[in-house]
């Protein structure tokens, strides 16, 4: 079984997914961190995120290994990975990797901007999770808080508005729900409340599959 999550910066997206893939005892993978990790390693060798070339040669060599996780959450790199996932090119150098990793076998759970719409179309279950702008940057402003971050709330308020510009507006591989997906608002829902939502749409995919 292939799920696919998607939505904008700190909708839940990543929790679910991880939750889900620990009920299913599927592999998962982040893919945020390929293209925070691609925007680490341009830094690292001091191109600009704008250097086509440099981010094409950044992504096929990915090691997630090879970067502190830590340091790949920060708020600046979440900034950066947006601004480099705009570009096509660099976009289609990490597409097979995370079709490969899908199609693992017993399947697997991704997150992402793009995983219904472009990286897995043919995924069994596609969820789509929203969550208001002003519910999404108080969660951040506790996970920053909670990693010893700087915290402040107008500023993350103020990114996420910016992110979710950036990542719906741009031409390769828009955020957007694929017309497939269940959408998930979880602006009122608790963490538990909102995973026993998702394996209910889990339910009810595998159901309507199987009939
Ligand atoms: O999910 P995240 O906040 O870690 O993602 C960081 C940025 O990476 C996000 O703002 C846009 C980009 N991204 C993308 O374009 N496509 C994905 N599948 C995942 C992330």
């Amino acid at each position: 079984m292939i799920i696919a999550i998607d939505g904008p910066a700190a909708s839940g997206k990543g929790t679910l997914a991880r939750r889900l893939a620990g009920r299913y005892a599927l592999p998962h993978l982040d893919t945020g961190l390929l293209y925070r990790a691609t925007a680490a390693a341009l830094f690292d060798r001091g191109r600009d995120l704008s250097d086509v070339e440099a981010a094409i040669a950044a992504a096929r060599g990915l090691a997630l290994t090879d970067f502190d996780e830590a340091r790949l959450r920060t708020r600046e790199m979440g900034e950066a990975a947006s601004v480099v996932a705009a570009l096509p090119a660099m976009r289609e150098a990490l597409i097979q990797a995370q079709r490969n990793f899908a199609q693992r076998p017993g399947g697997a759970v991704l997150d992402g901007r793009d995983i219904g719409t472009v990286i897995c179309p043919q995924a069994d279950v596609k969820i789509f999770v929203t969550a208001s702008p002003e519910v999404r940057a108080q969660r951040r402003a506790l996970e920053l808080a909670a990693r010893g971050e700087k915290v402040d709330y107008g500023a993350i308020l103020a990114d996420i508005a910016k992110r979710d510009a950036r990542d719906s507006g741009r031409a390769a591989a828009p955020l957007k729900a694929a017309p497939d997906a269940a959408l998930l608002d979880t602006s009122r829902l608790s963490v538990d409340a909102a995973f026993a939502e998702a394996l209910r749409i889990v339910d009810e995919r595998q159901g309507r599959r199987n009939a």
